[in-house]
């Protein structure tokens, strides 16, 4: 697979104030304000220019400390903006440039001026319905639809057929590239994992990784097994985390080969058992683990696991699933 290395922030925000006005420069990694027409790891183009020369409906890339941000120009007087999805306007920016055109996956997509109308009605709407109480649930449903198994037939040609494996130490670029798209995992994290545990010879390694990549080496699934003091919590054995399936390669039974995959590994490393934590309304998640032999762990493991993650900041509710790994 392609390597793409990205220049530390520190380099790139170097680079862009650096850059005369009327340059353009591609940036990626700043698309996860414009959720859902963009991840968090794809690209916008960008030309250089100050607040002055963007109006409602433009696409304003900003300098937010030391974090870069894209976000809908909602007013310029007073200077507001906003992620697609609405959500906490950004007063604070320093404004590098105007986003030019986005890049996800092969597909550029120019954002012409008199585009500027549509995309500012298009942030309107979608804010004001995420904002409602039932919108997000609203918006999972029609995204659930979209990737369920009626598509499925359509997916499966346009995603091809997936190896499921173990991560091997060489997997770090596909694995940084998934992880910018998808997890909320640091990438010091993922880097140091796979060189000191997930990615060592069978007789060395602890924990593990697994990965279903397509043809082109690209990570289309992930999770990883692995003690959760690794994450400095409390908690005894090993857990699955991070299981996450692209959205053009769910409801193929990915999820499943990855949990087979790392149940098998975690056997063989001689785990009397495997648990997970799941948000209480993940249905997908729920039914995944289930339709693997999960079951609800003893009372007392539940209420400490809620009790490690309340106590680490996290609020929502967990169900804490586990399943004897006999050999
Ligand atoms: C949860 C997730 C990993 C499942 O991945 P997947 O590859 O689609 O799962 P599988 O195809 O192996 O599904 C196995 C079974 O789970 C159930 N299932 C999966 N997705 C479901 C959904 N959206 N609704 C209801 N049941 C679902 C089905 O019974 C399915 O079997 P079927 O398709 O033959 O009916 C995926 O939806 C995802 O990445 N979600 C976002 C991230 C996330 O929530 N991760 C879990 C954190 S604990």
């Amino acid at each position: 697979m392609p390597s793409r290395k990205t220049p530390s922030i520190h380099v790139l925000l170097g680079v862009l104030e650096a850059l005369p006005p009327g340059q353009r420069l591609w940036v990626h990694g700043v698309g996860a304000c414009l959720a859902p027409l963009l991840r968090g790891g794809d690209a916008v183009r960008v030309l250089r220019c100050g607040p002055g020369a963007l109006e409602r409906g433009d696409v304003a890339l900003l300098r937010q400390g030391r974090k870069l941000v894209a976000q809908v120009v909602v007013s310029t007087r007073p200077w507001r903006t906003a992620p697609l999805l609405g959500g906490a306007d950004a007063p604070g920016g320093v404004t590098l440039g105007r986003v030019v055109a986005v890049k996800r996956g092969r597909w550029v997509v120019p954002l012409p001026r008199p585009f500027r109308p549509a995309l500012w009605m298009t942030q309107r709407t979608l804010a004001a319905v995420w904002a409602r109480p039932g919108g997000r649930v609203v918006y999972r449903r029609v995204r659930d639809f979209f990737f369920s198994g009626w598509s499925r037939p359509f997916r499966r040609r346009l995603v091809g057929p997936l190896e499921v494996r173990l991560l091997r130490a060489d997997d770090l670029d596909a694995l940084l590239v998934f992880a910018g798209e998808r997890l909320v995992v640091s990438t010091g994290f993922l880097r140091r994992q796979l060189r000191e545990r997930w990615g060592l010879d069978a007789s060395e390694r602890r924990g593990a990784a697994a990965g279903a990549f397509d043809a082109e080496g690209r990570i289309r699934g992930f999770a990883w097994v692995d003690s959760y003091r690794q994450e400095a919590l409390p908690l005894d054995g090993v857990w699955v985390r991070s299981l996450v399936v692209a959205p053009q390669a769910r409801r193929m039974g990915v999820a499943t080969r990855l949990l087979e995959c790392l149940m098998a590994e975690a056997r063989r490393q001689g785990e009397p058992r495997i648990q997970a934590d799941v948000d209480d309304d993940n249905v997908a998640s729920l039914h995944t683990f289930a339709g693997l032999g999960f079951r609800p762990a003893p009372p007392e493991l539940t209420r400490r696991t809620n009790q490690a993650w309340d106590a680490a900041g996290r609020a929502k509710a967990l169900v804490v699933l586990e399943r004897e790994l006999t050999p």
